[in-house]
């Protein structure tokens, strides 16, 4: 399958799972967000895993689905006034803008659940014990584990920089205590839990589904970390140097928010150094371990900046 074949497949997969029932309106705010045009990136991970690792991918479109449908989540809540104010996701108004901020916390709340409820109701192909699988590994990447410890300590961060900046050559600043490398810990758990978290949970469930075995899960666990955590540098990255046409975002607001972010720890140089080191190391990850796919070496490409 090629990248935009996976893609329509989803796409057809996320209309068809998401019908809008009474109340419409927490439906329609549902839908609204989970069906712009995003990259699909995870669900696509996901199906393409499941692919390499000698599955049916054709199983693994529920949970891919569910998985687009918990970034939509995470995306119309990091919008939301009290966290990132943004206006704009994915070329349109945000949720809250277009629904209100309680019915958009309220989306996000329902597809939280209506998530793994879809994996439930439409994963036909898939036995009890490998849907517990798939629920455990949800669950630990969508909560306080996962994606949400990411969130708190990226808001708790903000600011912390121009308050307490670290000193040159990496030495403790005597108001907080805090050097170099404490940030460097900091940013590097944020990254890891707010973005590798989904793209781990996209990884490894499509491995469950392929039925690999454990020694297969570590490999794609220790790719989706390095691939997750380049996508957030990347990010950054573009955050300062891109567009709204190319983003769908608006730019330049970590910045302003004084955020936490690799370019503001690092700049800019090092950041897309760094970035490309990574990218390195994933390809080095999937010939090591004879894994073979055209769309993670397309995904791959398209993250790297230079
Ligand atoms: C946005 O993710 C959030 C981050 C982790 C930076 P994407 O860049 O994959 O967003 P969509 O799905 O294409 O809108
Ligand atoms: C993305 O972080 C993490 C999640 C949405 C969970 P950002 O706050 O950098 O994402 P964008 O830039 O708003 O897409
Ligand atoms: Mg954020
Ligand atoms: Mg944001
Ligand atoms: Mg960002």
């Amino acid at each position: 399958m090629k990248m935009n074949d996976y893609i329509e497949l989803i796409d057809k997969a996320l209309d068809e799972f998401m019908v809008i029932h009474y109340p419409h309106r927490i439906f329609k705010a549902m839908k609204y967000t989970v069906t712009l045009p995003g990259k699909r990136l995870r669900p696509v991970m996901c199906l393409e895993t499941c692919r390499m690792f000698g599955g049916n991918y054709e199983d693994a479109v529920p949970t891919a689905c569910a998985i687009e449908m918990l970034h939509a989540q995470t995306l119309i809540h990091d919008d939301l006034p009290c966290m990132d104010n943004d206006d704009f996701r994915r070329g349109k108004l945000t949720n809250h803008r277009v629904f209100g901020e309680a019915h958009a916390v309220l989306a996000g709340d329902a597809l939280l659940t209506f998530a793994p409820q879809t994996i439930l109701k439409y994963s036909k192909n898939l036995g009890t014990e490998k849907l517990i699988k798939i629920m455990e590994e949800y669950f630990h990447a969508a909560g306080a584990y996962g994606v949400i410890a990411g969130q708190v300590v990226d808001i708790e961060s903000e600011k912390l920089l121009s308050a307490y900046p670290p000193l040159e050559g990496g030495s403790k600043s005597a108001i907080s205590g805090r050097g170099n490398s404490d940030f460097e810990d900091i940013l590097n758990y944020i990254h890891i839990h707010k973005t590798a978290d989904l793209f781990k949970l996209a990884l490894r469930t499509g491995a469950i589904i392929a039925d690999a075995d454990d020694n297969k899960i570590a490999q794609i666990t220790e790719f989706g970390q390095n691939l997750g955590v380049a996508f957030q540098i990347a990010d950054d990255i573009l955050d300062e140097t891109s567009t709204f046409e190319q983003m769908g975002k608006t730019i330049g607001k970590d910045k302003a928010e004084g955020k936490l972010t690799y370019t503001s720890l690092y700049g800019l140089e090092k950041s897309k150094k760094d970035l490309n080191s990574l990218i390195d190391e994933c390809f080095e990850i999937l010939n090591k371990n004879n894994l073979k796919s055209e769309v993670f070496e397309q995904i791959l490409n398209k993250i790297r900046i230079n």
